[in-house]
């Protein structure tokens, strides 16, 4: 049985019929070809599905797309604005703060979380707002370097 969801997703109104099952991080990359969130597990541990749902961190591997009705989602393809990166993809980028890339979206969406909730978040508040959030290259340093980076540039 199929439900139609209007989902708000970086600005844009989107209609679709969706199955109940539907995850959203399914949804985003295989309905709206949104790839840049990565599914890394599946099993809601490792945050490369990372996406903001009403200015909120979730892991979109653990939200059906139904429970998304109504919202507005914003995806690693809505952060960048007209003139140029967003400020913490710019400091991603200012401080090597990625290795091979696949966390990079999760890790820089629950970032802009963090910041959102606190732009002077210090070096230990970035570690504790990550931790649902792994790398596999284990980049941690360069990646908290970042995002305190980007909260004292006033992202
Ligand atoms: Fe969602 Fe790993 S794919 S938490
Ligand atoms: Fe490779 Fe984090 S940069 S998994």
């Amino acid at each position: 049985m199929s439900h139609r969801v209007r989902i708000i997703v970086n600005g844009k109104e989107e209609e679709l019929d969706v199955e109940g099952r539907l995850l959203l991080c399914h949804l985003l990359r295989d309905r709206l070809d949104l790839t840049g969130t990565n599914i890394g597990c599946d099993t809601s541990q490792c945050g490369s599905c990372t996406v903001l749902m009403e200015g909120k961190a979730v892991k979109s591997c653990t939200v059906l797309a139904v429970q998304a009705d109504g919202c507005e989602v914003t995806t690693i393809e809505g952060l960048a604005e007209a003139d140029g990166l967003h400020p913490v993809q710019q400091a991603f980028w200012d401080h090597h703060g990625l290795q091979c890339g696949f966390c990079t979206p999760g890790m820089i969406m629950t970032a802009v979380e963090i910041l959102g909730r606190n732009p002077e978040a210090t070096d230990a508040e970035v570690r504790h707002g990550l931790e649902g959030n792994i790398c596999r290259c284990t980049g941690y340093e360069n990646i908290v370097k970042s995002v305190v980076a980007a909260g004292a540039r006033g992202s």
